[in-house]
């Protein structure tokens, strides 16, 4: 379901200008990475999925998952090979109802050659069957498969698929999902969208069904005992949460969050616009980490983020993902400002409404925290590189520079920006410069200058840059004297960096 190719217009213009004529060009093996400069591996070249129908059975008491997954694609080039991004061990692969070679690189690729090659445009069916215990599989120290004690739970950024079904791992290939897993009796399932479940000879199978347009790495799955509550928001929004039955002493607080997602959600539709996805809720895994993870209308959450009492914040931050990186998604993962800025920026907003600081006391609080020597200026968020792709300052700069943003172009036409935004780019994919091209629309002002100041400079920005204030108290009492006052901590910043830290285990 790839909307564009990465290449930009004109490079693609340009190239199919040289290129000799579809028909003549020889047949070749699709690359083994779609593309992307951070991750030279991730997403595969020559083909594009539209669905994925992944069938499992998993057994929690040994951590064996099996099954078969079966991928419907179109080739976007005569193929003789292609690879699929997989790390599990496979048994047989098929491809258009016929037995294919496969071999695994000893990285995430899987390799697939077909009896026959396949045309430019054409349909393409594999069928992908596979054992393994993913809790022991390990890419270059990385695991995306969290063992519980009863049971597992797929979850990791960017990458996480591999560790639980082939696909084209990349934000830029989106299709519809059905995820259909068999259970022992007792344990529960969960997955994307809506679902089903029925028991036969002491196993459960659990269907889900998530008909939007959703990328790889935001499909979730997760095993293991939980108690799962239903319920619709007054505008008929399916709600769903679940909570592992073990929870110990976080339980009540992860409740008393969690349970808030229908009101939340409907609060953010007034920022973002309509919801984009047919249900809506989110997870409490017994998993020792510490972060969440926006997995499409269907949030992953550590029982952590709830051990210093509710955490309403970091609800609002994975809801807001859902407008901003999962309805509309990274072009590269260079782009992740579009994720992080916004979600971070979601909170100020409701700090904001909670009276607990104004979004432009946190700026000005981030702003001042870190003198202009301190390493957060080095990241820029517009650009972080891959090591620095989850950088607090990807959040907390990000943020900051969406709050200059808001005091650029006035109250009104910010908040057009933040709705129309979405709408605009519904299920899609995007790049900065391009929400830069649509903000400038919106808002009748050039940004350039802005935007490269806030997001594509590795230098703190000049005290005053769109009204980000340098250590005043308030503005209407400047400073005595020529000492700094840094302005007191915004009441809501503690818990909203309790979000974050989270992403310690990678800053
Ligand atoms: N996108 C997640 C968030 O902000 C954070 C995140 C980054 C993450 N890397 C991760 C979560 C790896 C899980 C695993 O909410
Ligand atoms: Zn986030």
């Amino acid at each position: 379901m790839r909307k564009r190719p990465i290449v930009s217009a004109a490079a693609g213009a340009l190239a199919l200008l040289l290129s000799v004529p579809a028909s003549a060009a020889p047949a070749g093996p699709g690359a083994a990475g779609i593309g992307d400069p951070y991750y030279p591996n991730a997403g595969n070249g020559g083909y594009d999925v539209s669905h994925y129908d992944i069938r499992l059975k998993y057994q929690p008491t040994t951590d064996e998952l099996e099954g078969t997954t079966t991928i419907l694609a179109t080739a976007t080039q005569d193929l003789t090979r292609f690879n699929l991004d997989f790390v599990l061990d496979v048994k047989e692969v098929l491809v258009n109802g016929r037995a294919a070679a496969f071999a695994g690189t000893g990285e995430h690729e899987l390799v697939i050659t077909p009896a026959r090659v396949i045309t430019k445009g054409s349909p393409i069916t594999v069928v992908v069957r596979y054992a393994d215990r993913p809790g022991e599989v390990e890419r270059g120290g990385q695991s995306a498969w969290l063992r519980t004690p009863d049971g597992g739970v797929a979850a990791n950024e960017p990458e996480s698929a591999a560790w639980w079904y082939p696909s084209n791992d990349h934000p830029t290939d989106k299709a519809t999902f059905d995820v259909s897993v068999q259970v022992p009796d007792g344990t529960q399932v969960i997955s994307n969208g809506t679902s089903t479940q029925s028991s036969r000879a002491g196993w459960t199978r659990y269907t889900y069904r998530q008909s939007k347009p959703q990328a790889t790495y935001l499909a979730t799955l997760a095993i293991g005992r939980f108690d799962i509550r239903t319920d619709t928001t007054p505008g008929g929004l399916p709600v769903i949460t679940a909570y592992s039955t073990d929870l110990g002493d976080n339980a009540g607080a992860a409740r008393a969050s969690v349970e808030r997602t229908g009101e939340l959600v409907d609060w953010l539709s007034g920022y973002f616009g309509a919801y984009p996805f047919g249900t809506v809720g989110g997870y409490v895994p017994n998993v020792p980490t510490g972060y969440a993870l926006e997995t499409q209308g269907q949030i992953f959450y550590s029982p952590a983020q709830f051990a210093r009492g509710t955490n309403t914040s970091v609800v609002v931050h994975e809801l807001a993902h859902q407008w901003y990186g999962d309805s509309v998604s990274v072009q590269r993962w260079s782009e992740i400002w579009l994720n992080e800025g916004f979600a971070r920026y979601s909170q100020w907003l409701w700090s904001e409404h909670e009276n607990e600081g104004t979004a432009q006391e946190l700026a000005d609080y981030v702003y001042n925290l870190y003198p202009a020597d301190h390493a957060f200026w080095t990241v820029k968020p517009g650009d972080p590189g891959a090591d620095q792709q989850f950088a607090g300052a990807v959040y907390d700069r990000g943020a900051v520079a969406v709050q200059a943003l808001r005091n650029a172009v006035g109250e009104d036409a910010f908040f057009r920006i933040l709705k129309g935004w979405p709408t605009e780019r519904r299920y899609g994919n995007a790049t900065i410069r391009d929400f830069q091209a649509y903000a400038e629309r919106i808002s009748g002002k050039p940004l350039s200058e802005l935007m490269n100041t806030w997001l594509f400079t590795a230098a703190k920005p000049a005290a005053g840059s769109a009204g980000v204030v340098a250590s005043s108290p308030a503005k209407s009492s400047p400073a005595p004297t020529a000492t700094a006052v840094v302005p007191s901590e915004p009441r809501s910043w503690k818990k909203i960096q309790e979000t974050n830290t989270v992403h310690d285990h990678k800053d």
